[in-house]
């Protein structure tokens, strides 16, 4: 498989309040958050469920302009991106490239928990964001 998905790594889903919102995900799902984390650079607060070996990821917007502070203003809380794990985010961002996909971010940059991340524009994937992590 030329970008080498190994899993999905997380399902993002943006959210108004994330307090309220970790504690009905910590009431609903029975367990506690996994890792929460302040990524400036994306302009988010997430906090991660674990799922197996993948990550319920609830998203907060820092402000009204940032990507998820946008996704709240245009279609309210929900889902907002999916992440593939990948071995290789290189090869697979050629291969996107190749595949003639409208990126949204041409070289990885970081990610929460260490890992390197890049996005694929939605219009490339059938209204889906999907975001690729490689763990390092
Ligand atoms: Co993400």
């Amino acid at each position: 498989m030329p970008i080498s998905l190994t899993d999905i790594d997380h399902i993002g889903i943006a959210v108004e309040d994330l307090e309220a919102s970790v504690a009905l995900y910590e009431r609903l799902l029975g367990t506690s958050a996994a890792h929460r984390e302040r990524v400036e650079d994306q302009g988010v607060e997430e906090v991660l469920f674990a799922a197996g070996s993948s990550f319920i990821q609830l998203l907060g917007a820092l402000g009204p302009d940032t990507s998820v502070g946008r996704s709240l203003a245009a279609r309210g809380p929900g889902l907002h991106h999916i992440a593939y794990r990948v071995a290789d985010i290189e090869a697979a961002l050629d291969h996107f490239r190749t595949e003639g996909a409208r990126l949204i971010d041409d070289t990885p940059r970081p990610g929460s928990r260490g890992t390197r991340i890049a996005f694929i524009h939605p219009r490339s994937m059938n209204g889906v964001l999907v975001e690729l992590v490689q763990e390092t």
